[in-house]
């Protein structure tokens, strides 16, 4: 069974063709990932699948259902949350509050109610908190529950948006370059916690330049470049595939298996 169906999906941006005609699917079992060059067109996608962006045409399926065009926060009531390529938290509110509010996305009385103090809201409250605490635990960040975002580093900032991001309870994450401006010893651990998420049924499409995560994490991988689908099978396969690494020598950057972000580090 497929998790998420792009069918034909296109995005122009005035003349330039971001995304071009794309057509894949995510099954809803293990990791995908996407890869390709810088503006390639991989965050463009992501939005249109997010429901940041309208797509100009094509169709996007999620778990069936046709969510095209549907704006970010029903695309996410549905259970398809995305973390950003910038880390995006609310910097004044300490870790645990960060992970609350992912949360109250999916509670039933939702964050009005929590503010009202009813009874029921109460304990809804005491539930939220302990699943943001064990959602903390997951990502290790339990010991900085009490501590400012803004006083967290960079790599842990992008693992509590990524504990954010799972306390809706999602279906499908997608993750825009996770391991950006992380140290090995950070991506491997990211790459552990990744694992984790697709083994507890949630399906992760995650778009990545770190190879080594890529071919420790992925078990699919699509490659874009131009806005276009050029490559699509196991990281072994695209790997050594004759258009993926044209694509690669052709841009700036080096081959894929060699390429280091240093980007946002
Ligand atoms: N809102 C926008 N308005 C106009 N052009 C845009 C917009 N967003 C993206 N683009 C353009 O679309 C193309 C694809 O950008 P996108 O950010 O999707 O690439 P990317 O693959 O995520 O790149 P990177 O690896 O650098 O993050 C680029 O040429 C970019 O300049
Ligand atoms: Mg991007």
């Amino acid at each position: 069974m497929n998790r998420l169906v792009l069918q034909n999906v296109t995005r122009r941006f005035g003349g330039l063709v971001a995304v071009d005609d794309m057509s894949f699917s995510v099954p809803e079992a293990g990791v995908t990932a996407v890869i390709g060059p810088n503006g390639a067109g991989k965050t463009t996608l992501f939005s249109l699948i997010s429901g940041f962006l309208p797509p100009s045409s094509g169709r996007i399926l999620f778990d069936g259902a046709d969510i095209t065009g549907l704006a970010p926060e029903k695309v996410a009531g549905r259970g398809l949350v995305r973390t950003f390529q910038l880390v995006k938290l609310f910097e004044d509110l300490t870790t645990l509050e960060n992970v609350k509010v992912g949360r109250h996305l999916h509670t039933r009385s939702g964050l009005l109610a929590a503010l009202a103090r009813t009874p029921a809201a109460r304990r809804e409250e005491r539930e939220v908190e302990a699943r943001a605490l064990e959602l903390l635990t997951f990502v290790g960040l339990k010991l900085k529950a009490d501590t400012p975002a803004s006083g967290l580093s960079y790599g842990q900032q992008r693992l509590l948006e990524m504990a954010r991001a799972l306390a809706a309870e999602p279906r499908l994450v997608l993750l825009d370059e996770p391991a950006a401006g992380l140290n090995g010893e950070e991506s491997a651990a990211l790459s552990r916690i990744i694992r984790r998420i697709a083994e507890t049924g949630t399906t992760v499409l995650l778009i990545e330049h770190d190879m080594t995560l890529v071919m420790n994490t992925a078990d699919r991988v699509v490659v874009v470049d131009f806005g276009r689908k050029i490559a699509e099978g196991t990281p072994g396969e695209v790997r050594v595939d004759p258009a993926v690494i044209a694509a690669y020598l052709g841009s700036a950057e080096t081959a894929p298996i060699a390429r280091k972000d240093a980007r946002h580090g």
